[in-house]
């Protein structure tokens, strides 16, 4: 790599680092600028103009973006890259009429614990080379398609060797094997108290050394508000930072656990009492929402605008995932939240990056200012507008991380 790369030329640069002078509040727009990266960080953003004056004299590699836009990396707070098989058939049915329901994920398990290592990383390895030519720099991703000590353990390893936001969601599902043994009496409570034994047991300790965040699928089908309680409280014990999967079918109580236990993000939100609304303004939660979601599974979106109007932090996230979302795309997640979400195209950009890091805690990207990771994507066109205005559209034209080129 060369020692600095000026990245000029932008026609229009989004910082998300709010100065006076600057256009657009909250993502700071410079016109006609430029972008100085030096040993994988941003060292300087102004009006190219005054590049040269903060550009070392030699060994600087020089790119023109040739008056296109220039956007922070998107940051996609939530994943389920690891897994086997796919459930194309279960979105046929569900375009046919049938109801989303969080059973599915049994049939992933199955093909995921029949998966060797070599096959979902190789798996792993192609969804993470379609996250970076979508413009994605920072992505979590979650276990939770294992479900027993030994495959929890292989996913959450096989994670952390694409990203260092790795999430334990060993509380996804109750697995069958727990649910069918005679000795719960097709009592579902008391196999999903005896499997979150296992899962706050052997399978954190085995999963803990791997992983930044523990999580857990707070509905009906999946864990209630207590068993989901103990989990969550498990993993903080164990040094592990709290995520929470709630109110995806509805109020189940999951978004008021999350907000009492401090977490950094409650995800889905899409069933919210006045109560949650409340509950996710006074606190540092950060909801973040799945529009792919509910456009894979036909259920009614989220009401951005009500936790906005309430001054709640709103995240855009991808939640691809073999069942109610098999999107990797930040730029479709940002078409549709403001297509069918009525968020601004602006709002939509800011929760897809700046907002992705706060639901993920970093405070290195998400922004371009000096001191944070050179996490760039340039599109092809003349404005961050076109992301919700060109959907479909492969719109990303260059992406670097930590400085690097990337696509
Ligand atoms: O975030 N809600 C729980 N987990 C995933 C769905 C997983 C699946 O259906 O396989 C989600 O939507
Ligand atoms: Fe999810």
């Amino acid at each position: 790599m060369p020692r600095a790369t000026l990245i000029t030329n932008i026609g229009e640069l989004v910082t998300n680092d709010e100065q006076p002078g600057r256009e657009g509040g909250p993502l700071g727009i410079v016109r006609d600028a430029a972008v100085l990266v030096e040993h994988g960080e941003v060292t300087w953003v102004g009006a190219a103009a005054d590049a040269s004056a903060h550009t070392p004299e030699s060994g600087v590699e020089l790119v023109d973006a040739g008056g296109r836009a220039v956007i922070p990396g998107f940051v996609d707070s939530h994943t389920h890259l690891v897994f086997g098989g796919d459930r194309a058939e279960e979105f046929a049915a569900r375009m046919a009429g049938r109801r989303y329901e969080a059973g599915g994920i049994r049939s992933t398990v199955a093909a995921t614990r029949a998966a060797t290592d070599d096959e979902l990383r190789a798996r792993l390895t192609g969804f993470v080379a379609e996250l970076h030519a979508q413009g994605t720099t920072t992505f979590e991703v979650k276990s939770g398609y294992g479900l027993s000590v030994a495959d929890e353990e292989r996913l959450v390893r096989l994670a952390r060797e694409v990203t260092s936001e790795v999430t334990f969601l060993g509380a996804h599902v109750v697995p069958f094997e727990f649910r069918e043994d005679p000795r719960f009496d097709g009592d579902p409570v008391a196999a999903g108290d005896a499997y979150v034994d296992v899962v706050i047991g052997e399978m954190l300790d085995a999963c803990a050394p791997h992983s930044r965040w523990i999580d857990a699928f707070c509905e009906r089908g999946a864990f209630s508000p207590e068993q989901s309680r103990r989990v969550l409280e498990a993993g903080r014990d164990a040094g592990l930072g709290i995520r929470v999967h709630g109110n995806q079918l509805g109020e189940g109580g999951g978004v008021r656990l999350a907000v009492e236990l401090g977490a950094a993000s409650v995800d889905h939100c899409t069933f919210l009492s006045d109560e949650d609304v409340a509950a996710l303004a006074s606190s540092d939660t950060v909801a973040t929402l799945l529009p792919g979601v509910e456009f894979s599974t036909r259920q009614p979106y989220p009401d951005a605008r009500r936790l906005i109007e309430a001054g709640v932090t709103v995240a855009l996230a991808s939640d691809c995932n073999p069942g109610s979302c098999f999107t990797s795309s930040m730029p479709f997640c940002i078409a549709v939240a403001v297509r069918d979400m009525n968020m601004t195209p602006a709002e939509a950009l800011w929760a897809s990056t700046a907002a992705g890091a706060k639901a993920l805690r970093r405070s290195d990207v998400g922004a371009l200012r000096p001191g944070m990771r050179a996490d760039l994507v340039e599109l092809d066109a003349p404005s961050y507008l076109h992301l919700a205005y060109r959907p479909g559209v492969p719109i990303v034209r260059r992406v670097w991380a930590a400085g690097a080129p990337m696509a």
